[in-house]
């Protein structure tokens, strides 16, 4: 069945008929599965839906959850993976080979930045990299880019791509193109629908909502990603049914989850922007974001990630982070609890300084992810360590 309305999606869609009766979706925790007939035989090539052989290609609970994330992502077709990462590295495993250059937008989460600048061009693939600008990413597609990787908005800065510019340019080229929408979710923004060829999102984060699990997702509208599934089933990065269960519980709590994600990271960021001990706020949903107007155009609502920076340097920002107490020092985002880390030691670790200090990322910076607690409680816990500070 159709559903119109996302907050029913995510509760129904996917759902499949139980013979038990059962509300919630079974855990079907088996490797593998009987052959249907007495042929003892299995399947060449893609297995059809409904059919399961091994649970490394397909798994029913896993099945759920992906028919669930790809009609909330008004997509078609969902594979799930054992984590973030493992769903990038199966996108670029499935549609790039030697010689074959991707452009990709420099200020992306530190773990794709590593993979794509230490990783890839061991196997003879051209990365070139540009800024998180419109119009300069377009300037770096030319007819030899098979793919555009694009991550808006951007960690930690929420820095925005016009995303369906990039798609207009990129096919002209005929080049793919793909978006990591983690920070957004299904909720706030959905590539798809404007063209979009493949959209990828670390379910460890919003989708799932809770920190207990690793998980990524990649979804398509019309463009053909079986040979992301194919490369799912040879490099092994399948999703376990107990995870996939968890994810698709998250899920259903996903719409009304980013509500107060939104709410809250508004009220923050506001806070944050009058707090006499804070330089400046990174936030879209903030006048003073150099690209507000196009995060009203974008973005239905501007999420629970923000960024900040202390006066007084590192040994402040560190201060700060010490003396939060609801708020926990932690690496990761998008639980219902909030989370403060800082870029230098954590998501960005793995790049040089100068590198860093190019992209904005700066020693006093720390990253919040605002939860979904009372937002009173979080002003008087970074009220208190500012002053700290
Ligand atoms: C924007 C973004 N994309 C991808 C990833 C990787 O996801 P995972 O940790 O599930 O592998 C992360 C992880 O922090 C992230 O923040």
């Amino acid at each position: 069945m159709a559903y119109k309305g996302i907050s029913t999606k995510a509760v129904h869609s996917g759902e499949r008929p139980e013979p038990t009766g059962a509300v919630n979706t079974p855990i079907y925790q088996s490797s593998t599965f009987r052959f249907p007939t007495d042929e003892p035989r299995t399947w060449e090539g893609e297995v059809p839906e409904g059919t399961y052989v091994y649970s490394r290609q397909s798994n029913p609970t896993v099945e759920v959850a992906e028919r669930k994330i790809a009609d909330l992502e008004s997509g078609k077709r969902c594979l799930l993976f054992s984590s973030g990462m493992a769903a990038i590295s199966s996108i670029l495993m499935a549609y790039l080979g030697k010689g074959d250059v991707m452009v990709s937008q420099e200020d992306i989460y530190g773990g794709t930045y590593n993979l794509f600048r230490n990783h890839l061009p061991r196997l003879g693939i051209d990365v070139k990299w540009a800024p998180s600008d419109t119009e300069a990413l377009i300037d770096a597609i030319t007819p030899r880019t098979k793919m555009v990787w694009l991550e808006s908005p951007t960690n930690p800065l929420l820095r925005l791509v016009d995303h369906p510019e990039v798609v207009r340019a990129a096919h002209e080229q005929g080049a793919i193109v793909a978006i990591d929408n983690t920070f957004a979710t299904p909720v706030n923004q959905r590539p798809l629908e404007s063209g979009m060829d493949i959209v990828m999102e670390s379910g460890t984060k919003y989708l799932a909502g809770h920190s207990d699990l690793l998980a990524g997702a990649v979804v398509s509208d019309g463009f053909d990603i079986s040979p992301v599934h194919e490369k799912r089933s040879v490099l092994g990065g399948s999703l376990d049914p107990f995870a996939s269960f968890l994810l698709e519980r998250g899920l259903k709590t996903l719409p009304l989850r980013m509500e107060r994600h939104n709410f809250n990271g508004m009220c923050i960021a506001r806070f944050l922007e009058d707090h006499p001990a804070v330089e400046r706020v990174h936030y879209p949903g903030l006048e003073s974001h150099e690209q507000h107007e196009l995060a009203k155009r974008l973005l239905s609502g501007f999420g629970g990630m923000l960024s900040f920076e202390v006066k007084g340097g590192r040994r402040a920002a560190e201060n700060v982070m010490r003396s939060l107490r609801t708020i926990k020092m932690a690496t990761s985002l998008g639980g219902v609890e909030s989370l403060v880390s800082m870029p230098l030691n954590t998501s960005h670790r793995p790049l040089p300084p100068e590198e860093r200090a190019r992209m904005g990322i700066t020693d006093s910076m720390l990253r919040l992810s605002v939860g979904i607690e009372d937002v009173e409680d979080l002003e008087a816990d970074l009220d208190q360590a500012l002053r700290a500070s």
